[in-house]
């Protein structure tokens, strides 16, 4: 089973939108996808659930931020199979396509903002000792809990789709997972943030690996980073516009890995996928520029599986 996090500080980039179409791509060809939405503002859950589902069927037990209560109010963690829903719409064409695929999705929740306030005061102890067996604990509850997935359930991928931040939840998930993959725009800020997120995860594994080490008990992290995919590209002549091009460039020079293909911007064809509970690359072909896009979604999707 294959653990991947989906992120990156900056917002807007298309993290959702390229874990959506990659578990939905990756389904298509005959895996077993579990996707876990750990950002609060649950855009990935929308883009599978409506609204309307999500507050009668999801909200009150039925999401993260409900396993990660259980968490907080001491208990022991329950295993995350009982948070796991099936989305009607994109199972009803998988299964059309008799291939043997399936996405199953762990919905997120507002209120997770909350959550890490109170992950948070489970932080500390009466002496150092304490603070990092403490520190281990909360930090490395997903990956426990992921670990114990790959025993009693058939998934071939788990994808975390986190938020733009560095806060306890989006810790948990670089901690449990073992590749990064970085969508980003290919713009100054970005390109500056890539940077500071290659330093912040290897700082995270530091710490984290160091207290393990005392600990005795638990294993160390090695999350491996799979690559930056650049979004929402601008294409003149059949490539990116050339200040693009220099910031994709910039990246390159920075030592990431960069995947090769990229997704184009195209905001009629992406706006309206979440709506249709279809993510872009499962949809009919609408003209020739959305085949074109479905191809580019297909490339990456061979880079990745590659990379595995
Ligand atoms: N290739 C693209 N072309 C045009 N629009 C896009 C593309 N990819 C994503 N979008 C749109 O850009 C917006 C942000 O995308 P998305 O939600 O995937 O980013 P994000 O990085 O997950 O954002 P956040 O940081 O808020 O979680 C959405 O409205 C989405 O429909
Ligand atoms: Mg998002």
């Amino acid at each position: 089973m294959e653990i991947i996090a989906v992120i990156n500080y900056k917002g807007g980039v298309g993290k959702t939108t390229v874990t959506a179409n990659l578990a939905a791509e990756l389904a298509y060809r005959g895996k077993k996808v579990l996707l876990i939405d750990t950002d609060a503002q649950a855009s990935l859950t929308f883009s599978f659930v409506t609204p309307d589902k999500w507050d009668t069927d999801y909200k009150t037990s039925l999401t993260i931020k409900s396993w990660f209560d259980a968490i907080g109010e001491g208990k022991e963690s329950p295993p995350l199979t009982d948070f796991v829903i099936t989305p009607t719409n994109v199972n009803n064409f998988l299964t059309s396509q008799k291939r043997g695929g399936r996405i199953d999705l762990i919905c997120s929740h507002l209120g997770l903002i909350n959550v890490d306030l109170e992950l948070a005061t489970l932080l500390g102890g009466v002496n150092l000792q304490q603070a990092k067996r403490n520190y281990i604990k909360v930090h490395g509850k997903l990956r426990e809990a992921i670990a114990s997935l790959a025993n009693s359930t058939d998934y071939d991928i788990v994808l975390m789709d986190c938020p733009p931040n560095f806060n306890i939840v989006t810790k948990n998930a670089i901690v449990a997972s073992e590749k990064i993959l970085i969508p980003a725009k290919p713009d100054f800020l970005s390109t500056l943030g890539i940077d500071y997120l290659h330093r912040s995860v290897n700082e995270l594994v530091k710490e984290f690996n160091e207290y393990a080490e005392l600990d005795g008990e638990t294993k160390n992290i090695s999350p491996k980073i799979l690559g930056v995919i650049f979004t929402m590209i601008q294409i003149t002549s059949g490539q990116p516009i050339s200040a693009q091009r220099q910031f994709i460039a910039q990246t390159k020079r920075l030592g990431v890995a960069t995947f090769t293909t990229n997704f184009r911007e195209n905001k009629t064809i992406f706006a309206d996928a979440p709506q249709n509970l279809m993510p872009v690359v499962l949809n009919h072909y609408s003209n020739s520029t959305h085949s074109e896009v479905v191809n580019e979604i297909e490339s990456f999707v061979d880079e990745f599986e590659s990379l595995l």
